[in-house]
């Protein structure tokens, strides 16, 4: 059995899109939520319930529907239950933000067993068990939106502590990609988007598997609300892959040219 909870049935006006964010509860996806409020009804996950309903009395006052629902998105069974009861409470659901992830800080000569288990369980399991889970519901009304939230070092492994996060986020970009290229071809009107943010100003740092350096701190962070207000255009305009700043799509261009280059 999972254990979630969700608040009383709501009704939302039929045209209000819905939306699930995984990891509302802080940072970028908390910063979606208050985007994406009076214009999208809202199913916010995560496991911190207190947070989670502070959030959904604020976003209420703005004329969204809320519904926060408890869970361990790292658990198939309790994103499985986050889905049905998304669409008892809504009986529609448009767009999946699977937006949960957590970093490491481990040389990759000291990687455990532990280690990769548990980058994979967050990063990649927890999008993977969502996107399943919505799509049948997708493939029935033959449209609906699946955006994970990645990141710059899914596309460059630039930071040698985070060689597992790294990887675990190249493991959801093809992911992505693959099931887009299985689900168009019978299916045009689901998309799937990836959004690759580079530092963020959240708990993401102090938040990694055995700790690590405050995002805060670092260089050229960006702002949650900076991040999010990206994400929110993507559900606008649905395109498949989509940095958080300008420059960064060079960058990684820039970063393969030089790799390939002769020497
Ligand atoms: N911040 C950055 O520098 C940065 C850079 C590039 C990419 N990203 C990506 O952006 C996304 C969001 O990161 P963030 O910076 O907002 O991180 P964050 O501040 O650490 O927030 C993570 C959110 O996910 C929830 N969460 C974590 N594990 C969960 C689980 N097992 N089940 C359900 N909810 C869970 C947390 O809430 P609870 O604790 O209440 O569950 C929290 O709401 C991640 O995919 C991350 O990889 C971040």
């Amino acid at each position: 059995m999972s254990q979630y909870s969700s608040a009383q049935t709501v009704s939302p006006p039929p045209s209000l899109p819905v939306t699930v964010i995984t990891g509302a509860s802080d940072g970028i996806g908390a910063a979606l939520a208050n985007q994406l409020a009076g214009r999208h009804a809202l199913v916010l996950v995560a496991r911190r319930g207190d947070r989670l309903q502070q959030l959904a009395d604020r976003l209420k006052q703005l004329g969204s529907p809320v519904v926060p629902i408890v869970a361990d998105v790292t658990d198939r069974s309790q994103v499985e239950d986050m889905v049905d009861t998304a669409l008892a409470q809504f009986s529609r659901l448009d767009v999946l933000v699977n937006n949960v992830g957590r970093g490491i800080t481990r040389l990759p000569s000291q990687l455990t067993d532990t280690d990769i288990d548990d980058m994979m369980r967050v990063n990649v399991k927890s999008a993977l068990y969502g996107t399943q889970a919505v799509l049948p519901h997708f493939q029935l009304v033959g449209r609906g939106h699946v955006i994970n939230v990645s990141s710059m070092l899914g596309r460059i492994p630039s930071v040698v502590p985070r060689a597992a996060y790294s990887a675990a986020k190249h493991f959801l970009n093809s992911l992505t990609i693959n099931f887009r290229d299985e689900v168009q071809a019978e299916h045009p009107g689901i998309q799937f988007s990836l959004v690759s943010p580079g530092v963020v100003h959240t708990d993401f740092g102090l938040n990694a598997l055995h700790g690590g350096v405050d995002s805060r701190v670092l260089p050229l962070a960006q702002s949650a609300d900076e991040v999010a207000a990206i994400i929110a255009q993507v559900i606008d305009d649905r395109r498949p892959d989509v940095y958080s700043r300008q420059g960064m799509a060079a960058r990684v261009a820039a970063h393969y040219e030089a790799l390939g280059r002769d020497p």
